[in-house]
């Protein structure tokens, strides 16, 4: 650069000069001077010429080299480009298996369970057909499938009667029927159903003088996953034989629940959404009532449309709630029961909504705060309207009771059990001792005589804080080092840990 432009400067001082001493003076001078001039300015002209030669020569080299650089740099692109272009294919490869379908590669636990899963394990991944697990990978049925819709992460699970398919003509009701077959078994189906959050199938069905229910004779039903015949065509009101229009009072005839219900020999149609995830998806089609050549009808079956997933929020409370999170292995498993952990059975082999998938095993002993504390007194007590303190403690896990003031606190909620016993001191009247709770008797010891047995025994249902104590209302207790007569026990036999 810098060596280009130091000789454009000189090219053009030499041709300022030339144009001076050819030009400047012309008028005063002399033939003799015209000549000198002449030859000066014919040899400024030859060096000039070699001048530009030597540049242009100079110039069209460093083209030259330039040329070949962008060359190199132009196949070391290509190169670049082939590498990198056999490097995505081969991730391809990996992302694309047989038939195409694809595999949620970056779910941690191998292959996702819905499309919804593989969405929110990878966003990133784009809409096409994927390889899905429902009911768990490793265990049940092999992975299934099925078209995601990643924009919205929706699983579809098609079948053999998507298209427009006529019914032909007949008479008697369900005299059409069709069985539909879907692209995976029924208990993925069932698991897909269970994980989401919303299920839904669309069916169409196009009439000309075609009811599907007339003079309250039905001729149409479809059957739902167990078989059972069904007579709504959209939303999820299974107790009526209604349409979409039916169900937004828009029907042609409003004194039907269904247009093609008006028996018009027009072009009609009804298109509905069954929305029921218990009755998804739809194993049959039965129509009926076409019989006059006029007549026709058409049906069309979405595919199934599945979205979401079931939220399970804090501890699981059930097997389904295990399996929604993600558990697969049968066996027993702790949930959280009202207020108490429990133990349960899961079989995982079946699905949530078939018998014996939880099987209830029992209430699960935790203790948070153990507590179990046997007191005693060294001496006998006469303080009457007073609570009971005491001089030994034999046990006193927890610490939850204070031998010097007589005062025990429930640590945690649950039921406990207390008992007392002692021997009264003074003869010819009663002695009383009361189990108060938070300053209330709940029930009371007596002893009618000297050297006679006061005892109570209770079990309660206390909260954290409460407290217990032994009140003297009437009379004396008698104790000494030796006799050790009073007794005051008291444990945690089943905490509350949800409440
Ligand atoms: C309609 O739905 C209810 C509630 O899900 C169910 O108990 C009933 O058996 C269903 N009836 C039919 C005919 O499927
Ligand atoms: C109904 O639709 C069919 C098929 O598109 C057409 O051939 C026929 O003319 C239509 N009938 C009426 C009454 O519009
Ligand atoms: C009461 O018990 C004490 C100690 O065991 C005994 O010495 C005393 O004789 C007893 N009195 C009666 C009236 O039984």
């Amino acid at each position: 650069m810098a060596a280009s432009s130091h000789y454009a400067t000189t090219f053009f001082l030499i041709f300022v000069i030339a144009l001076g001493v050819a030009g400047g003076q012309k008028n005063h001078l002399s033939a003799e001077d015209n000549k000198v001039l002449r030859n000066d300015y014919e040899t400024l002209k030859d060096q000039f010429e070699n001048f530009v030669k030597v540049q242009f020569g100079r110039l069209s080299e460093e083209v030259q080299q330039l040329k070949l650089k962008v060359q190199e740099q132009d196949l070391l692109l290509a190169s670049c480009k082939s590498q990198f272009g056999r490097e995505a294919k081969e991730l391809d490869n990996r992302v694309v298996l047989n038939n195409g379908a694809k595999v949620g590669l970056e779910t941690k636990s191998g292959l996702p369970r819905t499309c919804h899963e593989a969405r929110l394990a990878n966003p990133s991944l784009t809409s096409g057909v994927y390889w899905i697990d429902p009911d768990g990978q490793g265990v049940g049925e092999d992975p299934i499938q099925v078209t995601c819709d990643m924009s919205s992460g929706i699983t579809f699970i098609g079948h053999n009667s998507e298209s427009a398919i006529n019914v032909g003509h007949c008479l008697d009701p369900g005299c059409y029927t069709r069985s539909i077959a879907y692209e995976a078994s029924s208990r993925q189906i069932s698991a897909l159903i269970e994980l989401s959050d919303e299920c839904r199938q669309s069916i169409k069905y196009e009439c000309f003088s075609a009811p599907l229910e007339f003079n309250e004779i039905a001729y149409s039903w479809w059957n739902d996953k167990n078989g059972q015949a069904q007579y709504y065509w959209s939303g999820n009101n299974n107790a009526t034989h209604t349409c979409q229009c039916g169900i937004d009072n828009s029907c042609v005839d409003s004194n039907v629940k269904c247009n093609c219900d008006s028996y018009a020999p027009s072009n009609l149609s009804d298109s509905g959404e069954i929305t029921k995830k218990e009755d998804l998806p739809v194993s049959r089609l039965n129509f009926g009532r076409t019989s006059p050549e006029a007549s026709s009808g058409i049906h069309t079956l979405g595919k199934l449309k599945c979205s979401g997933q079931r939220a399970v929020n804090g501890m699981p409370t059930s097997c389904t709630e295990l399996w929604q999170i993600g558990h697969v292995l049968s066996g027993l498993y702790l949930i959280r029961g009202v207020s108490q952990v429990e133990t349960v059975y899961c079989d995982f082999s079946k699905l949530p909504t078939s018998k014996g998938f939880q099987t209830w095993i029992g209430f699960t002993d935790v203790k948070s705060s153990p507590v179990f504390f046997y007191v005693q007194r060294d001496t006998s007590y006469l303080t009457t309207n007073s609570v009971v303190p005491f001089e030994v403690a034999k046990l006193n896990v927890g610490n939850a009771m204070n031998i010097a003031t007589g005062t025990f606190v429930a640590p945690r909620s649950g039921k406990y059990f207390f008992a007392l016993s002692g021997i009264s001191n003074t003869a010819n009247i009663h002695s009383r001792v009361q189990l108060q709770l938070n300053g209330v008797s709940v029930g009371r010891g007596v002893s009618h005589d000297l050297n006679l047995t006061f005892s109570l025994q209770s079990v309660l249902q206390l909260r954290t804080g409460d407290q217990i104590r032994l009140f003297l209302t009437d009379g004396t207790i008698y104790d000494d080092t030796n006799a050790h007569d009073t007794h005051f026990v008291g444990f945690l036999i089943e905490e509350g840990v949800f409440q």
